[in-house]
């Protein structure tokens, strides 16, 4: 163990105790390499390819969303590598914020720990969102009108530079019910939870598939004319629209990396975790890429703002009986999504419990299916009420940056651990070399993830900025709130229980 009292906020684990911990935690060994990549698809296609692509387009980068597509997919791919290392050399629960504890120190971890709520439990919330948009268009389709004040949030607010905040009396209960029905299979054990994951992700993957197929031959070339729109001012259109686009559909890519929070849980983890990461983010971009390019030639990217935006294609197909399978589709992916979110938040939350970091309710396992029950409930009353009251591209905004700065740590941690522990065995390595300055080894694929997270996060963060100028300061509120609440629990709960901090063994029950 490397304790150092003196240093209190930077102790830190060492790798050796981490590997230590991956094989007494109390979870059952059983994922294998094909679990593990559906578990990536499974989290990874979501709200952001079924709602946010159609946003993306009609606000900020027109059919260039394809650009903003590849852009995102790289930050993703470069991250996945450096996850790939982390995951190969530390094959246990929690992911980031382990990788963090064992390398960057106490605090450093408890941030990480902090923006995967952002990266994961509000992710959860946007999915949830995207889900009573699907949900309310299907049961439309069938004559069933769920009210407006049922599937729509409390807080409005105008998406794209100006300042419009409204607040009135509706609250999505649709998106809040989903997230507690999603609980239920989760309090049962991840080896049901998976294997029901790799029959919808079957099934959403194949719709996706579907819908490049029918889709190609009602592409109208025309519009993708302009591609690149003419820049209308801020983040409308041109170059700055396709980088915000990006911003936007990075929430598409994230979840791939949701693979290395099950690390515990997997058979023969130094060799699948890379397969399942690698596997999971390669097939989501090409299907990825194929439905953005056919959206935005079947349908004009003005139309697409919607909150069922494949429909809208479909119809535009002439094709209904496809777009009752499609919103189906979208609610069966949404729903997936939303179980491997909230599967990988309640494992990192018990990581973090075991060490002390957040109450013991976190780690205290089901005596029967081994899962941490009071946990996930917890978990899912949070998630739910994030999803009853705020609206989906304010979530998605916070979700992307969160992540992108968690991406950018983790690019990082893997320069610094080369650095520090050259000799720890790496199953997995990131490709491109590197070079030295001044004897520090930086590595080209983690410098080009923290450069293409950094281009993620910037322009969300100027929006932010900007939005406050306009008059409108929640996502600036909502941002803060957030980490001053990080600080307020670490400084009042985590610091004084850390195990670690305490000289005492983490993990321990
Ligand atoms: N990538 C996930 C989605 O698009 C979070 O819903």
């Amino acid at each position: 163990m490397t304790c150092d009292r003196k240093n209190g906020l930077f102790v830190r684990k060492s790798v050796d105790q981490v590997r230590i911990e991956s094989v007494d935690h109390g979870l059952k060994r059983s994922l294998g390499p094909i679990d593990l990549m559906f578990l990536g698809v499974g989290s990874t296609i979501g709200a952001g390819i079924y709602v946010m692509t159609g946003t993306a387009a009609a606000t900020f980068a027109g059919p260039a969303v394809l650009i903003s597509f590849v852009i995102a997919g790289f930050a993703c791919a470069f991250a996945a590598l450096c996850y790939a290392e982390l995951a190969s050399t530390m094959p246990v629960s929690g992911s980031s914020y382990t990788y963090a504890y064992a390398t960057l120190g106490e605090v450093a971890a408890w941030t990480m720990g902090w923006l995967i709520v952002l990266e994961y439990g509000v992710a959860g919330a946007t999915v949830a969102v995207g889900f009573s948009g699907y949900f309310t268009s299907l049961f439309g389709d069938f004559g069933i009108h769920i009210p407006a004040v049922l599937t729509t949030p409390l807080i409005h607010v105008a998406d794209a530079g100006t300042g419009h905040v409204s607040i009135d009396g509706s609250v999505n209960l649709v998106a809040a019910a989903i997230i507690l029905l999603v609980t239920v299979p989760l309090l049962f054990g991840v080896s049901q939870s998976a294997a029901v994951n790799s029959v919808i992700v079957t099934i959403k993957a194949g719709i996706l598939v579907a819908f490049v197929a029918i889709g190609v031959g009602a592409i109208d070339p025309a519009n993708w004319v302009p591609f690149i729109p003419a820049n209308e001012g801020g983040f409308s259109y041109g170059w700055p629209g396709v980088f915000r686009a990006a911003s936007v559909i990075f929430f598409a890519y994230i979840g791939f990396e949701t693979v290395s929070t099950a690390g515990a849980e997997a058979r023969n983890p130094q060799r699948d975790l890379p397969i399942g990461i690698l596997g999971a983010l390669t097939i989501c971009t090409l299907l990825y890429i194929s439905v953005a390019a056919v959206l935005t030639g079947v349908v004009p990217f003005r139309e697409l703002g919607v909150p069922d935006p494949l429909g809208v294609a479909v119809e535009a197909m002439h094709k209904p009986w496809f777009a009752l399978v499609i919103k189906l589709g979208a609610v069966i992916g949404l729903t997936s999504v939303l179980l491997v979110l909230s599967y990988g938040q309640s494992r990192v939350f018990f990581a973090m419990s075991r060490d002390g970091l957040m109450p013991p309710l976190f780690a205290r396992l089901h005596p029967k299916y081994c899962t941490p029950w009071g946990g996930t409930i917890a978990l899912g009353l949070g998630m739910a009420i994030a999803a009853a009251f705020l609206p989906i591209t304010l979530l998605g905004d916070l979700v992307s940056l969160g992540t992108a700065i968690s991406f950018a740590i983790i690019c990082f941690t893997v320069i610094w651990l080369r650095n520090l522990h050259p000799e720890i065995e790496r199953p997995f390595r990131v490709p491109l070399g590197g070079f030295r300055v001044r004897g520090i080894w930086i590595g080209v694929t983690p410098l080009a993830g923290i450069l293409l997270c950094s281009a993620m996060a910037g322009p969300l963060l100027f929006d932010v900025v900007q939005k406050i100028g306009a008059g409108n300061p929640v996502p600036a509120m909502l941002l803060g709130g957030h980490a001053l609440a990080g600080a307020a629990i670490y400084m009042l709960y985590g610091r004084r229980h850390s195990r670690l901090g305490q000289g005492l063994g983490p993990g321990a029950q």
